[in-house]
C-alpha cells in the first residue's frame, strides 16, 4: 500500500510525501545581503563580481529592495530568471537598511549570511577572506572594516563624513563599551544561527545594524576585523543623508538605557525638547515685534509644532514619511493631536499639583503625559501605517 514515496491517507486521499523526498537539494553555504534601494545599473555588474569572487563557494545572494522607483526589482528578477542562485525580496510599504538585512537574513538558510552594500563600494573579493576565518575557528563575526591598519575609506566617504562617523564610532565605543574600530561598517559577515537568535532585538529603523547586533549580543560574541578599503560609488547615490546620523544617536542612547524605551519614542522626545528651542525664539521675535503676549505665544505654538511635524516626519518617521497632501493632511491631524497634548499636560500637572514646593514634579509629570499622548496618538494618527 505505502510506497517509497508517499503514504496515502485512508481518509482524504491525499499523498503524503516522505520528507527526504523534499528535501532533495541543499541550502547554500554562504548568504550574500544585499540591501537595495535604487541599484538597478549596480545590481548586474555585482552579481558578476559575486560570481568571480566566489568560485568553489556555494552561495546564494539574497536582494532586499524596497519597492525601488529605478525598478531594482524587476532587473534582479530577470537575473534570477536563468540563476537560482539569486533570490528577490521586494518590500512594499517599508523603508530602511537595518531592517531590510534583518529580513534577508530571516529569509536565508545557510550558515553563514553576508550583509554587503549593493553599490559595488564594498570590495567582494573579501567575502572568501571573511568565510575562511568563520570556519577556521570559533569566531562568530567577521566585519570589513575601513578603520583597521591596511584598511580605509578611500575616496568612498566625504571628509565631513568620515571626521562625523569618526565621532560617532567614539561614543559607541564609549557608551556601549562596543570595541569594534568600525561599528558603522555595512560589510560584514556572521554565523546565521547568532544572528537569528539576536534578530528579535534588532531595531528596524536606521542603518546600523552592525552595532546593533553588537551591542544588543552583549559581548557573547566571537569578533574578527579585516582591513578593506571603501571604493567611491559609480552609479547612483547614497541615501544617507546627515538626517540618519541623529537616528544613530537614537540608538545609541536607547541601548545605553537598555532598551527601556524605543529608538522611536527617543527621536520623539529629542525632537519635542527641540522644539521648545524653536517655540521660545520665536516667542522673543514676536515680542519684539511687538505682538499681543497671548497671540505670539499661540503663534509660537504653532511654528514649535510645524517645525516638529517636519523634523519627525524626516527622522522619527522616516520609514512612513508623508509627502505631497499627505503631508498637509498629517500636519493638521498634528496639530490635532498636540491641541489635545496640551489638554493632557496641563490636567495631568494640575491633578499633580498639590504642593508649591514640588511645581517641577508636576510639570514634568505633565509634560511626560502630553508626550506619551502626542506619541501615541500621531503614531496612530498621523503616521499610521498603510
Ligand atoms: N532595502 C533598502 N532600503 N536598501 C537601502 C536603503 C533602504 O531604505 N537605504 C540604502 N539602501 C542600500 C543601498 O541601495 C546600498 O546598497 C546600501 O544600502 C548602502 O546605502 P548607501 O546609500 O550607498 O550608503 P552609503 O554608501 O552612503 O553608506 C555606507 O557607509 C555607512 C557608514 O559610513 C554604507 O556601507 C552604510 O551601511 C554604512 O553604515
Ligand atoms: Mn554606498
Amino acid at each position: 500500500m505505502s510506497s517509497a514515496v508517499g503514504v496515502a491517507d485512508g481518509n482524504t486521499g491525499a499523498e503524503i510525501v516522505s520528507a527526504p523526498q523534499i528535501a532533495a537539494g541543499k541550502s547554500a553555504e554562504l548568504s550574500v545581503i544585499l540591501p537595495s534601494f535604487n541599484e538597478a545599473s549596480n545590481i548586474p555588474i555585482l552579481v558578476g563580481l559575486l560570481d568571480e569572487a566566489l568560485k568553489g563557494i556555494d552561495w546564494e545572494a539574497i536582494v532586499v529592495d524596497d519597492n525601488s522607483p529605478d525598478g531594482t526589482t524587476e532587473v534582479a528578477r530577470k537575473i534570477a530568471q536563468h540563476d537560482p542562485r539569486i533570490r528577490v525580496i521586494r518590500r512594499i510599504g517599508r523603508r530602511g537598511l537595518s531592517g531590510a538585512c534583518i529580513e534577508g537574513i530571516l529569509a536565508s538558510s545557510a550558515p553563514y549570511v553576508a550583509v554587503m552594500d549593493a553599490d559595488l563600494q564594498h570590495d567582494e573579493t573579501l567575502l572568501p577572506k571573511m568565510l575562511a576565518e568563520l570556519k577556521a575557528d570559533d569566531t562568530d563575526l567577521v566585519v570589513a572594516s575601513r578603520k583597521v591598519d591596511g584598511g580605509t575609506v578611500g575616496e568612498g566617504l566625504s571628509s565631513i563624513r568620515a571626521w562625523g562617523s569618526n565621532i560617532a564610532n567614539g561614543l559607541a565605543q564609549k557608551l556601549l563599551n562596543v570595541t569594534l574600530k568600525d561599528p558603522m561598517s555595512g560589510f560584514f559577515m556572521v554565523r546565521r544561527e547568532k544572528a537569528e537568535a539576536l534578530a528579535p532585538k534588532l531595531s528596524p529603523q536606521g542603518f546600523k545594524i552592525l552595532l546593533d547586533l553588537v551591542s544588543s549580543a552583549n559581548g557573547t560574541l566571537k569578533i574578527k576585523e579585516l582591513p578593506f578599503t571603501f571604493r567611491e560609488r559609480q552609479h547612483g547615490e547614497s541615501k544617507l543623508d546627515t538626517l540618519v546620523t541623529l537616528d544613530y544617536f537614537g540608538l545609541l542612547l536607547a541601548k545605553y538605557f537598555g532598551d527601556v524605551v524605543s529608538v522611536r519614542f527617543l527621536m520623539f522626545g529629542l525632537v519635542g525638547a527641540s522644539g521648545l528651542v524653536v517655540h521660545l525664539l520665536a516667542l522673543r521675535i514676536f515680542l519684539l515685534g511687538d505682538m499681543e503676549f497671548n497671540l505670539a505665544q499661540t503663534g509660537a505654538s504653532f511654528v514649535a509644532m510645524t517645525s516638529n511635524f517636519f523634523l519627525n516626519n524626516q527622522l522619527t518617521y522616516r520609514d512612513r514619511r508623508l509627502r505631497g497632501t499627505q503631508a498637509l493632511v498629517g500636519l493638521l491631524t498634528f496639530y490635532a493631536v498636540c491641541s489635545v497634548g496640551v489638554l493632557a499636560n496641563v490636567g495631568v500637572a494640575n491633578l499633580m499639583y498639590a504642593d508649591p514646593a514640588y511645581w517641577w514634579l508636576a510639570g514634568t509629570a505633565g509634560a511626560i503625559m502630553g508626550a506619551v499622548w502626542n506619541y501615541a496618538a500621531s503614531s496612530a494618527l498621523t503616521w499610521r501605517k498603510s
